[in-house]
């Protein structure tokens, strides 16, 4: 997996970021303390990580978020700190609900270590105290869902206190995780010292790197299919990328706003209103968005089936946009050209279904050469554009790519992060 290689090629210099007009409510000071400024040896260490992993069939499909953390469980284990991890998976709504058991995640994460990995059957209470105490040093002790309590989601003291009184420090290396308010999150940083691991300090240091201290001039690709669901990170971007590419489904909505006919295409008609203020607000800024110039459009949206490329004046009424064209492609590519920092979150085209994954594949790929060659800062994130970077095999290519979803999608909306905000608050 790639992490940031900001490299000799890139250093992040400090007076290249002067945003224009940027909201004052904008949070980017994300410096956290981190595992250099604490004694962790022969510690209880709480370690907060995001083992809600992809599964199928019982099984784990994608490691990427234990791998990202090792770096900090070997720390503590070097240590001899005993490693008491805290987690959530999926949403069991402060029920126990076996369905959503960490057990065999904490299975699976017995093969990435050398140490013993128990798990205890709840996250609270006598029994798993005694577990742990009964655990010997440099050893990892798995907590039951998170969720399965009330307080969790709640954020409630009286679970997080509970929590803290199994360790004496508390890590968090879940950035996947710090957009929710939850008690294992930000209430308890109130509890116990408090510090990011090594996976949330380098992807906090990446994030900086793209919109605080970015070398300029900076691109942002913004894809997906809704505008409805991006207004607050469009907004956000205007006056800080020089660049906004906007593909996906939601770019229809941009391109009706422009009285282009976009027939059947999925285009949310309520938003064309905001569609124009953004472009107005585009220009104040000085960021050009580009939009596609020609598409690939089909009657029915399947594999294989009929497609053809056209130019946006010619999409007929019976048909519904799938993909950017070769056109919109080159241009784009040919803007990037010219930047030294890209931001990508949501594809451009509907990447599940071939050939419709051509736009988003053929961005990939350009993004890749350009940081291979050490030309573009890369950063991506969110499920489906880390898919996209998958199908096109290049995901160890860029600068970083994030596993979190809905933490980076706040995060370029200028959102403040709690799980952040609360280590920075934290004792
Ligand atoms: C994620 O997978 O994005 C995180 O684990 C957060 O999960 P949630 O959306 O259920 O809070």
């Amino acid at each position: 997996m790639a992490f940031l290689t900001l490299g000799s090629a890139h250093p992040i210099s400090s007076n290249l970021f002067s945003p224009k007009n940027v909201s004052p409510s904008f949070s980017l000071e994300l410096e956290v303390k981190n595992l250099d400024e604490v004694n962790v040896t022969h510690k209880n260490v709480l370690l907060r990580l995001d083992l809600n992993l992809p599964m199928s069939n019982g099984e784990v499909i994608d490691s990427t978020r234990i791998i990202r953390s090792l770096s900090t469980i070997n720390e503590l284990l070097q240590k001899q700190a005993k490693i008491i991890i805290l987690s959530h998976f999926g949403r069991p709504k402060g029920k126990i609900n076996l369905a959503y058991t960490l057990k065999p995640i904490a299975e699976h994460l017995q093969q990435f270590v050398e140490c013993p990995v128990v798990f205890a059957p709840d996250c609270v209470g006598d029994e798993v105290k005694r577990i742990i105490t009964d655990a010997p040093q440099a050893s990892i002790i798995v907590l039951e869902n998170l969720r399965f309590h009330e307080g969790e989601e709640k954020n409630d003291a009286a679970f997080a206190k509970e929590l803290s009184s199994l360790g004496q420090i508390y890590i968090n290396d879940a950035f996947s995780c710090t957009h929710r308010a939850h008690a294992s999150v930000a209430a308890i940083c109130e509890q116990l010292p408090s510090y990011a691991g090594r996976a949330l300090e380098q992807e906090l240091t990446a994030l900086q790197s793209v919109l605080k201290t970015p070398k300029k001039p900076v691109m942002a690709i913004v894809g997906g299919s809704k505008i409805s669901t991006k207004i607050e990170l469009l907004q956000n971007l205007l006056p800080r990328v020089d660049y906004l590419v906007i593909g996906g489904g939601m770019a229809n909505t941009f391109l009706a706003a422009q009285a282009v006919e976009v027939g059947q295409s999925l285009c949310e008609d309520d938003y064309i209103p905001t569609a124009q203020e953004i472009l107005m607000d585009a220009e104040t800024h000085d960021c050009e968005i580009v939009l596609p110039i020609d598409v690939v459009v089909t009657a029915t949206i399947a594999p294989n089936v009929e497609s053809k490329t056209v130019s946006i004046d010619k999409i007929a009424p019976t048909q519904k946009v799938v993909d950017i064209g070769p056109k919109s492609l080159s241009r784009i590519n040919h803007f990037m050209d010219q930047c030294q920092t890209l931001v990508w979150n949501g594809p451009v085209g509907v990447f599940e279904i071939e050939p419709f994954d051509l736009g988003s594949v053929g961005l990939a790929h350009h993004i890749a050469a350009l940081t291979k060659a050490k030309k573009l800062i890369s950063v991506a994130g969110g499920g489906d554009t880390l898919a996209a970077l998958a199908k096109a095999d290049v995901e160890k290519d860029l600068s970083y790519t994030s596993t979190a979803g809905g933490a980076f999608l706040e995060w370029l909306e200028g959102k403040k992060l709690p799980g952040v905000v609360a280590l920075q608050r934290g004792k």
